[in-house]
């Protein structure tokens, strides 16, 4: 028989901790120049961001930001639209008047094709009249909002027109940064060709490659956690700990990238990125400092010592599925099968759990069960870690089972920590139930619309690269999906679709967590 549900005791943040915090840094004086500006994430996420830095007195008063796009458009037309964007986008709400005129000031644009060098000219003479203008030293930061098809040639653009020269010391001012966004490479060859690439031409320290992921408060959370608290790490290890289990459950579909998605399939969508560096973050070993090559050291150390699966052991290691029709919120749902512009015999994963072994002394035996997927029962993204059960149980209780002590760590939605435990019910019996202390963002902080990407392109600004990945992170990453993509693609799945949409994925999944005595979390 399971275990009844936890009863949630709310936990308070004491008073000393609630007093307001001052800011610890500020963009340098910059410009920003956003190569693919008439794309989806300038609209949601990158201009919404800026603004709200702007809004937080976070952006240095030496700050413009340049769109650069195909479309023929004048810097007010650019201004108008940039304006509708943040109006429209969630995170914001309202635009106040004066902060708006403050920050459109600030906002260009330059038209041509990018991969045009007459347009890296044009952006180059934009660029140095706001030098001159500003009359003081500015960094300049380019954001890669591009088809990855073209990162390696605009990097070159960038480094032929000196936009980007190529710095070693990563204390010279003015300074020059590349943000590239994913996916970074579709395999390990085609990741090494794209590094290689650019670091021809630019210093590590100049190459941003964002996960949004490591923007998130709570991902950033856990390092606080773990390494800010000595409660924790004693117990951190295959002593106490029984297993991990990683989920990062989407209720949305395909939606309109199926173009895409087609090709890259969940591994390389979530796994590759999202999920190792989740994973990284929660086995790494304490970094000697909070800087950002100490901890890039531990997460590379860590992604090395994952046992690598192999086409033969694919089976032992992984379960992969993809959505049917079916219902969301009461919704009906297509298939992937039936969404538009996928082809109607697709073998594309849009699900898949797997099971990692960290082979180092801290976690010998203890699996990491890694899941994700598209059109699940429910949105959530959240690292459960899962201790030992107590060696022997002296209480009856009644017959009835009890959970395994759990501290859940909630990326996303409704962002906290809590920890499940047994308690005893009031009464002349020793009957047990489990009751969760939680830790809730929203109860203690209130409701904020901070993003990840204010977060990153703040860093950024400071030249700080802790929260991006690093050139041998992003192929340690690549060499352990790499096997699980090829093997799956050797062999076409034969039961597909074999999840309901509105599920929480296929059967297969809970038989192959079941084979380590374990069993899935429904968050
Ligand atoms: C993106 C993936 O990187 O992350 C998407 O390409 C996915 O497929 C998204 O939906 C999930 O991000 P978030 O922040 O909504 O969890």
């Amino acid at each position: 028989m399971s275990a009844p549900p936890p009863v949630a005791i709310p936990l308070r943040l004491s008073e000393h901790l609630a007093a307001p915090v001052e800011p610890l840094k500020k963009g340098d004086p910059c410009t920003a120049v956003i190569l693919g500006a008439g794309g989806d994430l300038t609209r949601r996420k990158l201009m919404p961001a800026l603004y709200h830095l702007l809004h937080d007195g976070l952006l240095h008063d030496d700050f413009s930001v340049v769109g650069a796009a195909r479309e023929p458009l004048t810097d007010q037309a650019f201004r108008d639209r940039m304006r509708q964007a943040i109006l429209d986008s969630t995170e914001v709400g309202h635009v106040p008047d004066a902060t708006w005129d403050r920050f459109a000031q600030r906002i260009h644009y330059v038209q041509g094709d990018m991969t045009d060098p007459a347009f890296f000219a044009a952006v180059s003479a934009r660029v140095a009249e706001f030098e001159k203008e500003s009359g003081r030293p500015r960094g300049r930061l380019f954001y890669l909002a591009l088809p990855p098809s073209v990162y390696a040639t605009a990097v070159e653009h960038l480094s032929a027109t000196g936009l980007v020269p190529r710095i070693d010391d990563p204390a010279q001012r003015p300074w020059a940064r590349v943000i590239v966004e994913k996916p970074f490479g579709s395999s390990l060859a085609t990741a090494r060709a794209l590094n290689q690439s650019i670091l021809k031409r630019l210093a590590e320290h100049q190459v941003f490659r964002i996960d949004h992921y490591l923007g998130k408060e709570t991902v950033q959370n856990l390092l606080v956690l773990r390494f800010a608290n000595s409660i924790f790490e004693p117990i951190w290890n295959r002593r106490h700990i029984h297993h991990v289990q990683i989920t990062a459950a989407e209720t949305v579909g395909v939606e309109h990238r199926a173009g895409y998605y087609e090709q890259a399939g969940v591994v390389r969508d979530m796994f590759q990125n999202h999920l190792l560096q989740l994973l990284a973050l929660t086995a790494m070993e304490p970094p000697v400092a909070f800087r950002a090559e100490d901890v890039r050291d531990e997460k590379v150390k860590v992604l090395r010592a994952i046992r690598p699966i192999t086409p033969a052991t694919i089976d032992d290691f992984a379960v992969r599925g993809q959505y049917g029709p079916g219902a969301i919120g009461g919704l009906a749902v297509p298939g992937y099968r039936q969404e538009d512009r996928v082809a109607p015999n697709s073998a594309t994963p849009t699900y898949a759990a797997v099971r990692f072994l960290v082979d180092n002394w801290r976690w010998q035996g203890v699996p990491f069960f890694v899941r994700s997927g598209k059109r699940m029962a429910r949105r959530a993204t959240e690292i459960a870690i899962q201790f030992q059960r107590p060696p022997h149980l002296m209480f009856q209780n009644g017959g009835r089972s009890f959970a395994a002590n759990t501290l859940v760590i909630r990326i996303q939605p409704n962002e906290g920590v809590s920890l499940c435990f047994e308690i005893k019910v009031p009464g002349v019996d020793v009957k047990m139930t489990s009751v969760q202390m939680d830790f809730s963002y929203a109860n203690v902080f209130g409701a904020t619309d901070h993003s990840a990407y204010e977060t990153l392109l703040l860093d950024a600004m400071v030249g700080d690269g802790t929260l991006y990945a690093r050139s041998d992170q992003v192929e340690a990453a690549w060499s352990i999906v790499d096997p699980i993509v090829q093997a799956w693609s050797a062999e076409p799945p034969r039961d597909f679709p074999n999840y309901v949409s509105g599920s929480w994925g296929p059967g297969a999944a809970d038989a192959f967590i079941a084979r380590d005595g374990c069993q899935w979390r429904q968050p």
